[in-house]
């Protein structure tokens, strides 16, 4: 085997949450072209679907179906129709997340509940569901998309209640990876900096000079710029690594 090779996925079934659009769109393709069967998600079937098409489109072996990831049932759900209907789950990222700013002492109660929910639950929900399964077939490999504002305070757009749940979603990685190793699971994260998405505008006008101009690359990423370490994190590329944290940042982070 070459060192190429532990990087193929060619028979192995990948599920990515809120793979509609953005960043997951762009890990399902990659993980598709790294040779995987992709299940893609999101909270419509209208734009689970449509997704599923374009991966198909491209050559890629793809399921696209609706998913709620605050809704432990409604996961539960989506884990058993992707697993009987595709095919067993070797390779889970999750990646649906929101962001909701507001200024801490005028946030709502709502948001706060709603980020929790979706950030944390949804990546502890899937992650269960996928583990139990898993856990019978001799393991597998989970990979979270935490966030540099685990480390970091966002501006000028106060989110407190972002910033909480990805630092959450970092821990959480490091918990279920020492819990998991013994049944052949391995979970490790990453932590993108600034990427171009509909999440992130962040070459407008008020967000360059914090988000842009700072960074020693001086531009933002662009979601493509993720998959080759969702690829690399998926595969046996990394079979010595569980419960790391990759910073991909374009050195945001640094200073
Ligand atoms: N864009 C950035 O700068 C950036 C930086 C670091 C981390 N991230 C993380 O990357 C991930 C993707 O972000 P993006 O920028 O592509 O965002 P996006 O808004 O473009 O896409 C988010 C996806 O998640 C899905 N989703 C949202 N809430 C959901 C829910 N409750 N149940 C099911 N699906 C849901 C949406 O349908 C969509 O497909 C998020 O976890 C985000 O926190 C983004």
């Amino acid at each position: 085997m070459t060192v190429m090779d532990t990087f193929d996925l060619t028979g192995k079934v990948a599920l990515v949450t809120g793979g509609s659009r953005g960043i997951g769109r762009a890990i399902a393709q990659a993980l598709g072209e790294a040779g995987a069967a992709v299940a893609v998600t999101a909270r419509t079937e209208d734009a689970a679907e449509q997704a599923a098409v374009e991966l198909r489109g491209a050559g890629i072996r793809s399921f696209g179906i609706a998913l709620e990831v605050s809704d432990a049932a409604d996961v539960e759900r989506a884990v058993i129709a992707v697993s009987e209907q595709f095919g067993e789950i070797d390779v889970l990222v999750n990646n649906a997340g929101i962001s909701i700013g507001g200024a801490a002492l005028e946030v709502d109660d709502q948001v706060w509940r709603d980020v929790m929910a979706t950030n944390l639950d949804g990546v502890w929900f899937c992650s269960r569901a996928v583990a139990r399964r898993m856990s019978t077939r001799g393991g597998g490999t989970i990979v979270n998309i935490g966030s540099m504002s685990a480390e970091i305070v966002n501006q000028p757009r106060w989110q407190i209640s972002y910033l909480t749940s990805k630092a959450a979603v970092h821990q959480l990685t490091k918990g279920l990876a020492a819990e998991w190793a013994p049944l052949g699971i391995r979970v490790n994260a990453i932590a993108p900096g600034y990427i171009h998405t509909d999440m992130s505008p962040v070459y407008e006008p008020q967000y360059k000079p914090w988000c842009v101009d700072p960074a020693p690359m001086k531009r933002a990423g662009e979601p493509h710029e993720l998959g080759p370490a969702v690829v690399f994190l998926a595969s046996a590329a990394s079979s010595f690594m569980t419960g790391s944290i990759v910073t991909i940042d374009g050195g945001f982070t640094l200073h």
